[in-house]
């Protein structure tokens, strides 16, 4: 990420800042996570817990990308997934998020300041990678989104094969996102990757999508194999307009 983008932290408007472009900011990030205890980006874990029961073993080796001050890693760990590593690009998120774990018992869990686009584990050690809105920060300058721009697809492709590398061969990586299939599919199948790509959605009025990327298990045809919708109707409840989540959605 460039850290000269933005450097002004924009001004907050109630839940959120005034422009989308705050989300590429990491000094955005630290103001906000130095105030905020806790915000979970879309829904929380109750949402999609029967989704991660259908994929992830409770042995398995955990990577989360940009946990922020989300719960997801102590839920995972309450559902018997403990072998957790989270990473933020957030000096004070990641600060924070270990003092919290510590203060609440879970040690085993490893906090690190990391950037997700340079990623500084070994080659295929990781049976699971997971994200909730990380990547979706990537595409908040995108422009038109049938047509992200050269620099838009440049770091998603570098996070992309980031995750693919540090996957072991089986391993899965799941992305709970806004964006939809028609623009994400171009971007997860390019011909580099071995993974399959499927996906559910859950929410109310806002469709979440939650990815699920086999790796190795790419089919001859590259076609991914839809669980759900692929262009859900929306039908927003008040409190989603007010909701944060709105200010990203338009741009993602
Ligand atoms: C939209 S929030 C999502 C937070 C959390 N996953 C959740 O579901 O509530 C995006 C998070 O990604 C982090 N982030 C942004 N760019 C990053 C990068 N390049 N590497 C790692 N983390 C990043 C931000 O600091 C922030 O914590």
């Amino acid at each position: 990420m460039d850290r000269n983008r933005c450097s002004t932290a924009p001004q907050k408007i109630g839940v959120g800042p005034s422009t989308a472009l705050a989300y590429l900011d990491p000094h955005y990030w630290d103001e906000r996570f130095s105030s905020e205890e806790h915000y979970e980006w879309f829904k929380d874990y109750s949402h999609f817990r029967h989704l991660i029961h259908d994929n992830v073993k409770p042995n398995s080796s955990v990577l989360e990308l940009g946990c922020g001050n989300s719960q997801l890693c102590e839920e995972l760990y309450k559902d018997g997934i403990t072998e957790i590593t989270c990473i933020d690009l957030s000096a004070v998120a990641v600060e924070k998020m270990q003092k919290r774990l510590l203060a609440s018992g879970y040690k085993d869990i490893k906090v690190l300041e990391v950037d997700m686009l340079d990623l500084p584990f070994g080659n295929e050690c990781f049976d699971v990678v997971i994200e909730k809105g990380t990547m979706d920060v990537l595409f908040v300058d995108s422009g038109d989104p049938w047509n992200p721009q050269p620099a838009t697809v440049t770091k998603v492709m570098t996070m992309l094969e980031g995750v693919h590398r540090v996957l072991k061969p089986d391993g899965i990586f799941i992305s709970i996102s806004f964006g939809q299939p028609h623009f994400r599919r171009p971007l997860f199948e390019a011909p580099q990757f071995t993974w399959s790509v499927g996906w559910n959605t859950f929410g109310d009025g806002f469709h979440y999508f939650f990815y699920v990327l086999n790796k190795g298990r790419r089919s001859t045809d590259s076609k991914g194999c839809s669980k759900g919708v692929d262009m859900p109707s929306m039908c927003l409840l008040q409190e989603e307009l007010e909701n944060e989540d709105y200010i990203f959605r338009t741009n993602v």
